[in-house]
């Protein structure tokens, strides 16, 4: 079969440059580019990916780059042991999706984080061995490279090998992050490591990872068998063995991803394809949108007391729906049909009062069948073919379990903690969750991933996603609603404040200076349970405007850098 990811190799380099909007009503565009765009959370990531572009590499080419090279520069998410989902929308308008998430090790049980009188054991599916869950970002990266890529695999992961080797510069925010995380570190891995030794880092130091080099370097040369087998498979078992961990030599080499159907919809004649469970983002995003339809949120005005209220109630359905529904579809039955069925979406907003919050806990879940049918990271890049992909990886929380395989440089994910450890125990993000995603050998943990692409009459509109744990949902509903009803640009999108509800806990949370005083007045009054706190998602996206001029929205709540080709 023709690989439809075919691109031209003569690609001419970015440029950045203000212009007047075509779409008059849109506000200031961030960075833009007629060719092909790359937005990740690293500078040198997106510079990375947009080498390759240069270099005839395709949109999957310039993912393997930028997701190996995020494993180097933003260790606190970026990962070759973690999971993640990628969805894509080729240049055809083809649209696939690729499910890498981590699985339950074989040896895992469903109460493996209760004690013996049934209580959780706190921190253990957090911090430390038992917390890290199969990877699957090689086998997910070297899978889409199999089916799509076109350069040579060596060639997209050696940018990653030199970047470990030779190092590169923390900026501040950097080095604020590991400092914080330095006393976990050093107490998970029992030594000194490249990430965290004897002194404190500062903005501009180098941060130089010898051994995940080699590691990178077995990958780049073997390709999945150089982390799935031999020597790098070796040191993350012996490291289990050192720290009472679960995963076996047998859970690495069969570690497969699956390639899924997106989950569709539409939202005001806009089409939107997501990821389907193992990630609760798809359904969860088209859920909400599927919801707030009827309201006129334009009218209402952004982040209005009204705008904010009905998009907040949708949110509180949704999580409620989330916590017991959604799980790893291999294991239990999702009415995902009737999650997404327009009357029951309908029906979930039936009690909804303008002027009076709901309760969760009046508010449980919703009867589908009768309808039937904080730390992670996202990329988005368009080729200069028009092939779009999304991309979010994640180690689960930040840094992951902390474990530093020994030997190999790299951090294992505590992937686990996205279980239901416990029925109603709250996750390390506040989600609570049922049997659908209770632990099971060989199972996905549920995510609220959301790579996302959109479509406009049958042509690319969007690629977005981002990071934030179970913030994740609602900062790509609420980006994709400032473009939409607030037509902002997509950078003006990815700046606007946001905000955050998930059922439980009865908490609106909103960043500054998400919402004025006055509309957090009203929202009290209406009986929302208010609660200011620090950045919600990291939005990076690209938005394509009726010229077909790309632009670039990097959100500046992070280093994310936004590069373009012209
Ligand atoms: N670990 C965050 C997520 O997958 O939702």
């Amino acid at each position: 079969m023709r690989n439809p990811l075919f691109i031209p190799v003569s690609v001419l380099i970015a440029v950045t440059f203000a212009c007047t909007p075509q779409n008059k009503e849109r506000g200031p565009q961030g960075v833009t580019s007629r060719r092909a765009m790359v937005v990740s959370a690293h500078q040198l990531a997106s510079a990375a990916g947009v080498s390759i572009l240069e270099k005839g590499g395709n949109a999957v080419d310039a993912a393997v780059t930028v997701e190996m090279c995020l494993a180097v520069c933003y260790p606190n998410a970026g990962n070759i042991a973690g999971g993640g989902f990628i969805v894509m929308r080729m240049y055809d308008g083809t649209v696939v999706s690729l499910d890498y998430r981590e699985k339950a090790p074989m040896r895992a049980s469903r109460d493996m984080y209760l004690d013996a009188g049934g209580n959780v054991v706190p921190g253990a599916s957090i911090n430390g061995h038992r917390a890290c869950g199969v990877p699957g970002t090689v086998a997910g990266l070297f899978e889409a490279h199999r089916k799509y890529g076109r350069l040579p695999w060596k060639d997209l992961v050696e940018p990653a090998v030199r970047l470990a080797s030779e190092g590169f510069p923390l900026t501040e925010k950097q080095a604020v992050d590991l400092n914080r995380s330095k006393s976990r570190l050093l107490k998970i891995n029992g030594r000194e490591t490249a990430l965290a030794g004897k002194g404190l880092w500062h903005a501009g130091d180098t941060l130089v990872q010898p051994d995940l080099a080699r590691t990178l370097e077995r990958i780049r040369d073997l390709g999945r068998d150089g982390f799935y087998r031999g020597e790098t498979a070796r040191l993350i078992v012996e490291e289990m063995e050192r720290g009472g961990g679960l995963i076996s030599a047998a859970d690495l080499e069969t570690y497969e991803p699956v390639w899924r159907v997106p989950v569709t919809g539409t939202y005001r004649g806009y089409r939107i394809i997501s990821m389907p469970p193992p990630s609760s983002g798809g359904v969860g995003l088209l859920q909400m949108l599927g919801m707030v339809e009827p309201f006129d949120l334009g009218n209402m005005g952004w982040n209005s007391p009204d705008a904010v209220h009905v998009m907040a109630e949708a949110a509180r359905r949704m999580y409620a729906d989330r916590a017991a529904y959604l799980g790893d579809p291999e294991f239990v039955e999702i009415p995902v049909k009737g999650l997404l069925n327009r009357d029951y979406l309908k029906d979930r907003m039936s009690g909804f009062d303008m002027k009076r919050a709901g309760n969760s806990l009046d508010i449980g879940e919703g009867d589908p069948a009768i309808w039937e049918s904080e730390e992670t990271t996202h990329y988005s890049i368009v080729d200069p073919m028009g092939n779009a992909l999304a991309g979010t990886t994640t180690l689960n929380g930040s840094y992951g379990s902390g474990v530093i395989v020994k030997g190999g440089g790299f951090l294992l994910n505590n992937q686990m903690d996205d279980f239901s450890i416990k029925p109603g125990f709250p996750n390390l993000y506040g989600l609570v969750g049922g049997e659908a995603n209770a632990i099971a050998p060989g199972k996905r943990m549920l995510s609220s991933m959301t790579p996302t692409v959109v479509e406009k009459e049958g042509k690319l509109f969007m690629v977005l996603g981002s990071p934030g744990g179970s913030t994740i949902i609602t900062s790509v509903f609420q980006v994709l609603i400032n473009v939409i009803d607030h037509h902002m640009s997509m950078q003006q999108a990815v700046e606007a404040g946001r905000f955050h509800h998930q059922w439980l806990p009865d908490t609106l949370y909103y960043e500054n200076p998400a919402l004025d005083n006055m509309c957090l007045r009203e929202l009290t009054e209406r009986g929302h349970h208010v609660r200011r706190r620090g950045a919600i998602g990291r939005v990076d996206a690209v938005l394509v405007w009726p010229d077909d001029r790309l632009e670039g929205g990097a959100d500046p709540r992070g280093d994310d850098t936004a590069i373009g080709l012209e």
